[in-house]
């Protein structure tokens, strides 16, 4: 895991891109062939190996010309031309999704977000914290480990809760159904709200952020973390090319749209800004999963809410979509057990002092 170029812990995000271009910039909704797909898809990954093994730089990561725009995929946008969230069952952690979430995913790229966003929030020397979005609890089982904390964690579906629940039993930790969007809690009542990955999924982020904002006690700490582009993140983007390819005219979106979809620092920035946040800060992170052909592909495919589009798709179905996946992973890295890089955003912000 390392830190990136011009974001070092504790640096405030202020004007500028980072390095990270602007969201959707490389596709802007292009549709390419199949057959340019699959060879722009080979050639940047294997300028990305090659680059790999010279140095893990993001400037290497940056090296990878026109990756964006290989993938056949429609981006959907908002009339502001961002990548919209909203709707289509893209928050539906349900269903059986959330005992495949739990089981293949959260160690596979959960896990060690889960160990840095904690390790942010002990900074905050907290004694009430509420998790929003809390999943199956791989965020909350780190801040448990933190001691002297209470933790009320919350998600907006009950399956994720539940699986949580049943796992993961401690007197600090109260768990709860709610909607980061309409917090029922009362105002200033926590000193942090911690939050893993779940702002991608948020209809409305400023109305999210405004209201954790308001349970905030003053000086409170917002942290929390959002994936980079996918592009940045390479089994799910290794799987979108594969899945888009195999069913270009109906093009599986979930990944691009919504949890890799929502990474530009300038425009987290401002909705921080106006939902009331000062002091907010910033930290790129580049980390990896473990997983084999297999393991990866389920999990992708079965334990997020992009089963609900492969189960609406027309002609695509699970298992034939999690073996076009497993078929692409084992092409990419060979079988059996393979490493590939993640990369994160990880943000901290403060309720103003009264
Ligand atoms: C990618 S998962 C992250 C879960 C967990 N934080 C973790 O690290 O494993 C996203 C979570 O956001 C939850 N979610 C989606 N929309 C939400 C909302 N409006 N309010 C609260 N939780 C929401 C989902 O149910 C899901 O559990």
């Amino acid at each position: 895991m390392v830190a990136v170029e011009g974001l070092g812990a504790g640096v405030p995000l202020v004007g500028g891109s980072y390095g990270t271009p602007a969201e959707g910039d490389a596709s802007d909704g292009a549709f390419v062939h199949p057959m340019q797909a699959s060879n722009a898809l080979f050639f940047s990954l294997l300028t990305y190996q090659v680059g790999r093994r010279f140095t893990r730089s993001l400037r290497v990561r940056l090296a990878y010309p026109g990756v964006g725009g290989s993938i056949p995929c429609r981006e959907w946008r908002s009339e502001a031309g961002f990548v919209t969230t909203a709707g289509r069952g893209d928050a539906s952690f349900t269903g059986s999704i959330a005992e495949i979430y739990h089981s293949l995913l959260v160690p596979m790229i959960f896990a060690e977000p889960a160990r840095l966003l904690a390790e942010s929030v002990a900074t905050a020397d907290a004694v009430d914290i509420l998790e929003t979005a809390a999943g199956t609890g791989a965020l909350t089982r780190e801040l448990v480990r933190l001691g002297g904390h209470n933790i009320v964690s919350t998600d907006l579906n009950e399956p994720m809760v539940a699986a949580a629940a049943a796992r993961l039993v401690s007197e600090r930790v109260h768990w709860q159904v709610a909607d980061a969007q309409s917090l029922p809690f009362s105002d200033r009542s926590f000193d942090v709200v911690a939050c893993q990955f779940g702002a991608m999924f948020l209809p409305d982020k400023v109305r999210g952020y405004a209201e954790a904002l308001r349970v905030l006690r003053p000086n409170g700490m917002f942290a929390f973390n959002v994936w980079d582009r996918i592009e940045n993140n390479a089994v799910p983007f290794v799987i979108t090319g594969a899945l888009c390819a195999a069913a270009p005219d109906e093009p599986l979106e979930f990944f691009r749209r919504t949890p890799y979809g929502y990474f530009d620092i300038d425009r987290i920035r401002g909705e921080l800004e106006t939902a009331g946040f000062d002091r907010i800060t910033g930290e790129y992170i580049e980390g990896s999963s473990h997983s084999t052909p297999e393991s990866g592909a389920e999990a992708f495919c079965q334990g997020t809410p992009l089963r609900g589009e492969i189960e609406r798709h027309s002609s695509l179905d699970v298992e034939s979509a999690t073996a076009i996946a497993t078929t692409e992973l084992r092409r990419r890295y060979g079988p059996g057990e393979f490493d590939a890089p993640i990369r994160w955003l990880q943000i901290t912000a403060r309720r103003p002092a009264d």
